[in-house]
């Protein structure tokens, strides 16, 4: 049987942390999607077309340490605006979404494109200056000389990108249950996520 937890959201506001500990309560599998746009944006600043890196994109590609800089970031979100790489991306996200014994996504539109019919729906949010010092603390711990201020400069430049592409814009599903993380430690936020996620099951099990 698959059940699919569709958990949507902007960046640094806690939907990875949420989804992994999800996915472990629950015992299902996870996929961080933003790694798929990550891993094009790399090859994007490697020299390779957007769209050539989307179809030859492997399981290897997806090293989430390698990911994980401000450059990424932004190159993945700038690729993430083109609708024939979220279609070259779509097909392998809703197979692992429909696998048996139950998937998480974390994204930007699982709920609204790739999952519409997800059996559960979070969107994790926070305030932009709660995410930029969330994110700053991060970098700042693996070794980035970076400052508050950039960072906070980059999350609203991503938001603005991502709310306002035309194709697959960041925003809530309808039927989503809205988590604000900004005065949540993670136990409370994770407990939430959890609770939410357990009134639908229960829907689904009548
Ligand atoms: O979640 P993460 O910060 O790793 O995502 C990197 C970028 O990938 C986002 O800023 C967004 O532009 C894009 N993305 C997306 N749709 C997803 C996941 C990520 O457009 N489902």
């Amino acid at each position: 049987m698959s059940f699919t937890i569709a958990i949507d959201g902007p960046a640094a506001a806690g939907k990875g942390t949420i989804s992994k500990a999800v996915a472990a309560h629950f015992n299902f599998a996870h996929l961080d999607t933003g790694l798929l746009y990550r891993a094009v944006g790399r090859q994007v600043l490697l020299g390779t077309p957007a769209l050539e890196a989307a179809r030859a994109l492997s399981a290897d590609d997806l090293d989430g340490d390698k990911l994980r800089t401000p450059e990424i970031a932004q190159a993945a979100s700038k690729v993430a605006a083109l609708p024939e790489v979220r279609a070259a991306l779509t097909d392998f996200q809703r197979a692992f979404a429909r696998r048996a014994g139950g998937a998480v996504l974390d994204g930007r539109d699982i709920g609204t494109v790739i999952c519409p019919d997800a059996e559960a729906k979070l969107f994790v949010t926070a305030s932009a200056e709660i995410r930029a010092q969330r994110r700053f603390k991060e970098l700042f711990e693996k070794g980035h000389d970076t400052t508050l201020e950039t960072v906070l400069a980059d999350v609203r430049e991503r938001d603005a990108r991502d709310m306002n592409r035309a194709d697959a814009p960041l925003k809530p599903a309808e039927d989503a249950v809205l988590i604000d993380t900004s005065a949540l430690d993670i136990d409370t936020a994770v407990a939430r996520a959890i609770e939410a996620i357990n009134l639908r099951r229960a829907a689904f099990a009548m």
